[in-house]
């Protein structure tokens, strides 16, 4: 029998279904609640509340279990591809090895950017953030395919639109890094993958050769796999709400860029940089900065701690602390920022505030460190999260529109004045 919750309310008692997911995850279903009584739920920033059924990502935050379409991330991490990890977010199975090399190809078919996209890139200040820039330019696409506005068309038109956002991210990306740098764009080369095709549109310079480094792509590929899909995240959540008013997928894209970009949701990588270096120059005094994190009247908070989801431990912060030191390693780099980010990390760990309230590093407090010895600037960290996430967003995007899920629309509950009559300005 199915499980149904009861909700007595005065006198009258609403009987509402109960939905279990495949994780046996449970949720009640509060939608006919308007309906039949005139009462709405309240949960500030959807703290405890589904806004969809979704089959692309599984988290359990207590027990630090995450998995793309069942797959555990430490395998995918480990042993696949990004393009992979695209193709399984999207299509929601691994593909095979011909479905693969399609795709790819498909990809790698579309990575140049319209000649006409150039100029808008010079007409942005050279010391402009790569995030603002990016969201302006993958929502300018859409002006160049107009055939992508309707996104109930044909699904051969909303593939290629998939394709061509896998293909040209990386390339807009990389151009708004040289625009910062004032040195010439560099085009994509198509013999090369998609990890080595970005570090060669990022650092190659006309004036010498640049070869790409094995161990910075396999980096770039995990970095990026780890942050490829995280389910209903504020980005994720973003675009799914902008595409649930049938906006084309490029702007829906875009929205997700901009909600990134803020310093609590991706755009935490830099920010950790940031403080790791503050702390550093202010004489690593760690001690000074967790009780500044713990002091409500300070606005300072410890950057790259804590997750709406995860209590217990992210576990691709896990992954990415290993990685950190065997990268580092392999590189020869001696980075003293990873060293405080330890100490940090320890002194925290033993600290009653952050153990009470379940706050662990989160997957964007190693993830700076390895992007800076790859040679990635600190502006730039959140482009990179973009460029990982960019499969998810496209996963939720789709299943949103498959599903037929409704327009995005939240209740609220009005707490301002009542009624008033309006008196004329001289009058006041
Ligand atoms: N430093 C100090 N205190 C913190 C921190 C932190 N980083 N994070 C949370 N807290 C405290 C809060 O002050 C609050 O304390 P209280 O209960 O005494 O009021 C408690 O822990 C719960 O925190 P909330 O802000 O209510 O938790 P929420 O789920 O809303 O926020 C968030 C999660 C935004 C990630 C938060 O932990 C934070 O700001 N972290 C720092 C920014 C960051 O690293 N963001 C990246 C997240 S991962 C990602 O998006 C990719």
């Amino acid at each position: 029998m199915s499980e149904i919750a009861k909700l007595t309310l005065g006198n009258e008692t609403y009987e509402l279904p109960v939905t279990t997911g495949s994780e046996n995850e449970k949720a009640i279903e509060i939608g006919k609640l308007r309906g039949e009584s005139s009462y709405i739920t309240l949960d500030k920033g959807f703290k405890n509340t589904g806004a969809c059924k979704s089959a692309i990502t599984f988290l359990d935050g207590e027990k630090g279990i995450l998995r793309y379409r069942g797959y555990p991330i430490e395998q995918l991490a480990e042993q696949a591809s990004f393009l992979e990890v695209a193709y399984l977010l999207i299509n929601g199975e691994l593909p095979s090895k011909h479905e693969f090399e399609t795709f790819e190809s498909k990809i790698t078919g579309h990575t140049l950017v319209h000649e006409d996209m150039r100029a808008f890139f010079e007409a942005y200040p050279r010391n402009a953030h790569p995030m603002g820039i990016l969201a302006s330019m993958v929502c300018s696409l859409s002006t160049f395919y107009p055939e992508s506005q309707d996104p109930n068309r044909a699904p051969k038109a909303v593939e290629l639109t998939i394709h061509r956002l896998l293909a040209k991210i990386p390339t807009l990306a990389a151009w708004a890094f040289k625009h910062s740098h004032s040195h010439p764009f560099v085009y994509p080369v198509n013999k090369l993958n998609y990890c080595e095709n970005f570090l060669h549109m990022m650092f190659k310079m006309p004036t010498e050769d640049y070869e790409i480094d094995p161990v910075v792509v396999d980096s770039l590929n995990k970095l990026l796999i780890l942050h490829a899909d995280h389910e209903q995240n504020c980005s994720a959540s973003t675009v799914r709400i902008v595409g649930s008013s049938q906006a084309n997928l490029y702007a829906s894209i875009s929205a997700g860029v901009s909600a990134l970009w803020g310093p609590l949701h991706g755009g935490a990588n830099q920010a950790v940089i940031e403080m790791l270096t503050r702390i550093e120059e202010d004489g690593g005094d760690l001690e000074k900065y967790i009780a500044k994190a713990k002091d409500k009247n300070d606005p300072f908070r410890l950057m790259g701690f804590g997750h709406r989801v995860y209590k217990n431990f992210d576990p691709r912060a896990k992954i990415i602390k290993v990685s950190c030191d065997e990268i580092l390693n392999k590189l020869g780099v001696n980075d003293p920022t990873l060293e405080i980010a330890k100490k940090l990390e320890e002194h925290a760990l033993k600290d009653e505030y952050f153990v009470e309230r379940g706050l662990y590093p989160n997957v964007d407090f190693y993830s700076g460190i390895i992007y800076r010895a790859i040679g990635i600037p600190t502006e730039m960290f959140t482009v990179m999260f973009a460029l990982g996430r960019l499969p998810g967003w496209i996963a939720q995007w789709k299943e949103m529109v498959e599903n037929g899920e409704p327009i995005g629309r939240p209740r609220q509950i009005y707490v301002g004045p009542n009624k008033r009559d309006y008196v004329a300005l001289d009058k006041r």
